[in-house]
């Protein structure tokens, strides 16, 4: 091929050009690699496909970019399973290099996460698991959650069953971080509002041979029983606690993990059961409405709170990433803006606390066919202690 002088030039002139790009410029036409390190099997999986496509939605909803930059996703599946998270996480952060770490539905598994992403200085949003200490004792400005503490919405239902007289309960709980937890957030509650006493029993996790405790509850015969399950495990947990006929003599309660998602699996034997959640059914918000029929129509199924908690992890990244043109290198742009941020979420309107955590209203629902339906707002803006959190 034959090269003249005046295309040589204009090759070279390019060429230099393109040397001279700002690194900036450059990175700008890059995607945003974003990890979702999620359960897609186990007790777990329906809520990690729930939060992925709650994310995505988001997403799409921008035209599939945020701060003017396409995504890119990793997946990995953590199985809930905490011995895995420090190699899972690794396989995002060292091998995919992601930009962004999402996940994920655990506390177990979110405590190895937070260590690597820390270590790593790596932008993570958690968009379900409520260990306490990663909005607390583990808190940074590298984390993020657009979900809950495991304190936040068991609390407020302490104070609901002792204000109906109820005194001696009986909880039941995964022995784990989130069940412990749960329980003990609940039980401050309770015991501050006048319950007198909560017996603890336990199930490792992800067991649900639920017979042996429900003998010895029935035998117990506390005013009413408190408990925290989630996904598979919770609608077996309710079909058995029917079934053992305790349904119409121990009243039963719970933070709204027990009955969220899962409606359609349990038939009848939901029924009137009332938990505490940051979602309800029938908020009738506009945001919600939108919400609701543009994730119906996009996955062919109802959101839940984890398609919520999901969709909002995408619009906080949303914020941060407009608030800098997506240039990732304005790290403390983008955390001052996701700190700023006010998220219009279809639970309501919510703010981030010093801690990262949300400051959120906690809903008391009741079960009424397929839907958590809304009864009262149970604590308003309720912000979780943060405790040991130093930011
Ligand atoms: C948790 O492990 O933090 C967890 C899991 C499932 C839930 C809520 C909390 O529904």
């Amino acid at each position: 091929m034959k090269v003249t002088r005046r295309k040589f030039l204009a090759q070279a002139s390019l060429l230099s050009a393109g040397t001279l790009l700002p690194k900036f410029a450059l990175g700008q036409a890059q995607k945003i690699r974003v990890g979702l390190m999620l359960p897609y099997t186990g007790t777990f999986a329906q809520l990690g496909t729930a939060i992925t496509n709650g994310f995505k939605l988001a997403v799409n909803e921008r035209g599939g970019k945020l701060g003017g930059r396409e995504l890119e996703y990793f997946t990995v599946d953590d199985e809930s399973e905490p011995s895995k998270a420090p190699e899972n996480t690794n396989k995002l952060v060292q091998r995919d290099k992601v930009d962004v770490l999402v996940g994920t539905v655990h506390s177990g598994v979110v405590m190895g996460m937070i260590k690597i992403a820390k270590e790593t200085n790596t932008l993570m949003i958690v968009p379900n698991a409520g260990l306490d200490a990663a909005t607390g004792a583990l808190c940074a400005t590298n984390i993020f959650r657009t979900s809950f503490s495991n304190w936040q919405p068991s609390y407020p239902m302490g104070k609901i069953m002792a204000d109906r007289g109820i005194r001696n309960v009986i909880s039941l709980a995964w022995k784990y971080g989130a069940g412990e937890e749960a329980v003990a957030g609940f039980t401050e509650g309770f015991i501050k509002a006048g319950g007198k006493s909560v017996r603890g029993l336990w199930i490792p996790f992800p067991n649900t041979e639920f017979q042996a405790l429900l003998t010895e509850i029935a035998a117990l015969k506390p005013d009413a029983v408190f408990v925290f399950f989630a996904g598979g495990g919770a609608a077996k947990f309710i079909k058995d606690y029917a079934a053992a006929g305790l349904r119409k003599t121990i009243p039963l309660y719970s933070s709204g993990f027990l009955t969220d998602g899962i409606l359609d699996a349990v038939g009848n034997d939901a029924e009137g059961l009332e938990t505490t959640l940051h979602y309800a059914d029938g908020l009738n918000s506009k945001k919600d409405k939108e919400f609701r029929a543009a994730y119906a129509k996009a996955h062919k199924s109802e959101p839940d709170v984890y398609a919520v908690q999901g969709y909002d992890a995408g619009l906080l990244l949303a914020t941060g990433l407009d608030a800098v043109k997506g240039d990732l290198t304005k790290r403390k742009e983008i955390i001052a803006a996701m700190e700023k941020a006010k998220i219009d979420s279809p639970r309501g309107a919510w703010t981030m606390s010093k801690a990262h955590n949300p400051i959120q209203d906690i809903y008391l629902r009741k079960v009424v066919g397929k839907e958590n339906r809304l009864v009262s707002i149970a604590h308003k803006a309720l912000a979780d202690p943060a405790r040991g959190c130093k930011l």
